[in-house]
C-alpha cells in the first residue's frame, strides 16, 4: 500500500471548513493508504511561542474531532508529532543543505509576515517552517500528501530539498511526494470571507445546536433581496453555497423557492439550521462518547507514535548512513 502524510496545526478547534476541506478526504483515503495523521505542534509554536498554552488542550481537541468524523486508529496511525524526535535531527540536517534564498522565496512566508500582524513572526524558526514540513514528510517516506492550495509551495520544496539530499549524498534516502490536492467546495465563512479562526466566523465541530442556530442566522445573505417580495439570487447567497455542501437533497427546492420568492431568509436559514444540526449530530455524539474517556484517546496516540517512530527512526538511520555520520550503535 502506497503511503499517505498529512498533518493540522494545533491552534484552535475545527470547523466546518477543515471537514470538507481536509478531514472528510482523509477519512476516504484511509481505505486506499496506509496513512499517518500527524499533529503539528511544532509548527503550530512557530507562530504561537508567545502563548503556547493552549496548544495541547487543541491538540487533544483536534484528535477527538478526527476520530468523530471517522478516523479510525485501526487502520491509520495518529501521531503528535512533538513525541518523534527524529523530525528535528532530519529538520536539521535538510536546513544544513537548504539554501536561504529557497525559503525566503517561498510565497506562503512572504504572504504571512505580510498578513499576519498580530505576532511576530520574524524569527529564524518561521522561516524554516516548510523545512521542517519537509522533514514531516520524507521521514515517512510518503508518496502523497493531501493538502490544500495554499501548500504547494511546501511541496514543491519539499520535493527539491528531496533531491537535493539524494544527490548530494548519492544515495536514494527519499523519495518524492506528490500533492493530492482535494476538490473541494470552498466553504466561506458566515460574514463570507474565508472561514478562518482569526476572522472569527467559523461554524465549530463543537459548537451547540444554539451556537450553530444563532451563527447562521448572523450569516449575510444575497444583499440584492431586501423584501420578502424580492426575487433572490441563490448563486449568489452563502447560505445556499451551505445548502449545496451540507444539504445537497433540499437544494434544487431551495434554489426555485429562493429565486420565485417564495421562501423568506429568516425561514431558508432556519431550515439550513437545523438540516446542518441533524448532519452534525452523528459526529456530535461520537465526540461526547469520546471525551468521557481521555485515557483512550492517549492510549491511540502513544500507539501511533510508537508506529511513528519505528518508520521515522529507520529512515534517519538510512540518511545518516547516506552522510556518513558516526553512530555508536553499530
Ligand atoms: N503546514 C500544514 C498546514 O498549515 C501543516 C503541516 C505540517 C503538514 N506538516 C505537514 C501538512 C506535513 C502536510 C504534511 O496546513
Ligand atoms: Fe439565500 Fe435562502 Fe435568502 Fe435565497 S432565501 S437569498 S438562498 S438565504
Amino acid at each position: 500500500m502506497k503511503r499517505v502524510l498529512s498533518g493540522m496545526r494545533p491552534t484552535g478547534n475545527l470547523h466546518l471548513g477543515h471537514l470538507v476541506g481536509a478531514l472528510d478526504n482523509w477519512v476516504k483515503l484511509q481505505n486506499e493508504y496506509e496513512c499517518f495523521f500527524m499533529v503539528a505542534d511544532w509548527h503550530a509554536l512557530m507562530s504561537e511561542y508567545e502563548n503556547p498554552a493552549k496548544l495541547p488542550e487543541y491538540a487533544i481537541n483536534n484528535v477527538v474531532d478526527w476520530l468523530s468524523v471517522g478516523i479510525d486508529p485501526k487502520k491509520s496511525v495518529l501521531f503528535i508529532q512533538s513525541e518523534v524526535n527524529a523530525h528535528l535531527d532530519l529538520y536539521l540536517v535538510f536546513s544544513c543543505l537548504v539554501p536561504l534564498g529557497w525559503l525566503e522565496r517561498c510565497p506562503t512566508y512572504k504572504e504571512q509576515l505580510r498578513e499576519i500582524t498580530s505576532r511576530n513572526l520574524n524569527t529564524y524558526g518561521f522561516l524554516g517552517y516548510p523545512v521542517l514540513q519537509a522533514a514531516d514528510i520524507l521521514l515517512y517516506k510518503a508518496d502523497k500528501v493531501p493538502v490544500g492550495e495554499d501548500q504547494l509551495p511546501h511541496l514543491e520544496l519539499t520535493r527539491e530539498i528531496c533531491r537535493r539530499f539524494n544527490t548530494l549524498y548519492k544515495r536514494k534516502v527519499f523519495c518524492e511526494p506528490q500533492a493530492i490536492l482535494t476538490k473541494v467546495p470552498r466553504l466561506l465563512g458566515i460574514d463570507g470571507r474565508k472561514m478562518s479562526k482569526s476572522y472569527n466566523n467559523t461554524i465549530n465541530l463543537c459548537d451547540s445546536q444554539e451556537e450553530i442556530k444563532k451563527k447562521i442566522s448572523r450569516m449575510i445573505t444575497d444583499t440584492k433581496r431586501i423584501r420578502l417580495s424580492d426575487k433572490g439570487h441563490p448563486d449568489l447567497c452563502n447560505v445556499f453555497s451551505y445548502y449545496s455542501v451540507f444539504l445537497p437533497e433540499m437544494k434544487t427546492e431551495v434554489y426555485d423557492w429562493c429565486q420565485q420568492a417564495k421562501l423568506g431568509c429568516t425561514d431558508c436559514k432556519k431550515r439550513l439550521a437545523s438540516g446542518l444540526i441533524e448532519k452534525l449530530f452523528p459526529i456530535q455524539k461520537r465526540r461526547q462518547e469520546l471525551l468521557k474517556d481521555k485515557a483512550q484517546i492517549k492510549k491511540i496516540l502513544k500507539a501511533g507514535r510508537d508506529k511513528a517512530i519505528s518508520v521515522a527512526n529507520q529512515t534517519l538511520k538510512e540518511a545518516k548512513e547516506a552522510m556518513g555520520i558516526l553512530r555508536l550503535d553499530i
